[in-house]
Order: C-alpha cells, then structure tokens, then sequence
C-alpha cells in the first residue's frame, strides 16, 4: 500500500485551496491524507468544507489564549496527537512564531498569491495591481522563521491586464494556486525534494 502523507490544513477563510486538495485526494491523484483542519476563525467556510467530506476540524483561535504562546502550544498538541507529516498553510492569516516553526524543519509550507519575493504580507494581489507590473502569480514556499521568505518550491504565473482590479487578478492567480499546491504537495509525498540553502531541487 502506498504511504499517504499526513496533512493537517491551516485555514481561515473560504477555503478554496483545502477544497483543489480534497478533490485531488478524492480523485486518488494525491497520495496523501488531512488528518485535520484547523482554523482560526470559526465562521470559515473551509470549515464546512471539511465538515462536508468529513474531515476532522477544529477551532483554535487566538482570542481564546491568554498569548501567542498558549495558542500555538494547543495547535502543537493537535498536531502531535495525529502525527502530522506535513503542515500546508492554506490562507491562514497568522503569522506562526519561530518557536513554533522550529518544530517542524522543512514541514510547513504556505501558498502566497504572488511571485515571491515580490508583494509578501497582506493584499498581495492589490500590490501587484496598484505597483502595475505586468506578471504576477503563486508561490509555494517552505515556512521558516520570516514571513513569506522561506525557500522558495514553485511558483506560476499570471499576466496583470491593463485593466485588473485586485479582484479580477485574484481570481486568474486563484486558478494556478489550486493546481500548483496538490502538485507540490505529492512531490513531497513521494519524497521527491531536496533543500541545499535556500535552493529547493526537485527530483
Ligand atoms: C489564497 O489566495 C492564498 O494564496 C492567500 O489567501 C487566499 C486563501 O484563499 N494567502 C495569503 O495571502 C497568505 N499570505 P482560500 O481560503 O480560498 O484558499
């Protein structure tokens, strides 16, 4: 039997990219399991996404943790628990702290809609609009301690039309998110990755 990968899937908002991973799952083009999804935000709609293909989810927000301490500690314990293999960060909108991160070398990766290291932090797609630059897209990267500067996996991209809004750019540079990230996770999943520095080889 083929290993399956096991994921859990760090969410806060709608949920799109959780959903490309079940459809790959569910079609059997990804070997790989989501043990968990975990949300900050409980009216995420990634949650009834989970819900909906039976995916065991959870609540962790912030709010309820007297510090960023206490809050990544019960995300740590959810995570231990199933013995997660890979962390993707799947539109979480928090920053994880590098005590946190050190736990997980090379076992947390991000999707962020730009070509990094162009537009990291929020709104990247305004950025890119309002910078005027004629390409932007996607990037998978791995998570290290800055934000959005891990070494870099894959990227796509996307032209900027003359007339794009932040919206209409994000909905182009949406459609590569949802193919490059099941692609990137079973490249992981078949163990076909190599990090030297912040040089990322693909085999
Ligand atoms: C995606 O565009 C993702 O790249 C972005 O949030 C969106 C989540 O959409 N992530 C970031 O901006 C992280 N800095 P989704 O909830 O539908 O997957």
């Amino acid at each position: 039997m083929i290993n399956e990968l096991k994921l859990a899937v760090l969410v806060s908002g709608r949920g799109s990219n959780l959903q490309a991973i079940i459809n790959k799952i569910e079609a059997g083009k990804l070997p790989a399991k989501i043990e968990l999804v975990i949300s900050d935000q409980p009216e995420a709609k990634a949650l009834q996404r989970a819900k909906k293909h039976g995916l065991e989810d959870h609540i962790v927000q912030r709010e309820a943790f007297a510090d960023q301490g206490t809050f990544e500690k019960k995300i740590f314990e959810l995570l231990k628990e199933k013995n997660i293999e890979l962390i993707v960060l799947a539109g979480f909108m928090r920053i994880l702290s590098p005590n946190f991160i050190k736990n997980y070398p090379a076992k947390i990766i991000n999707i962020h809609p730009s070509l990094l290291p162009a537009f990291p932090g929020l709104n990247a797609q305004k950025q890119a609009v309002d910078y005027g630059v004629k390409y932007s897209g996607c990037t998978v990267h791995f998570v290290n301690q800055e934000v959005d500067s891990g070494p870099i996996i894959s990227q796509r991209v996307v032209p900027v039309k003359v007339n794009d809004t932040p919206a209409s750019l994000s909905e182009r540079i949406l459609k590569e998110e949802h193919k490059l990230l099941p692609e990137i996770i079973k490249i992981i999943a078949e163990d076909r990755i190599e990090i030297k520095g912040r040089k990322v080889f693909i085999k």
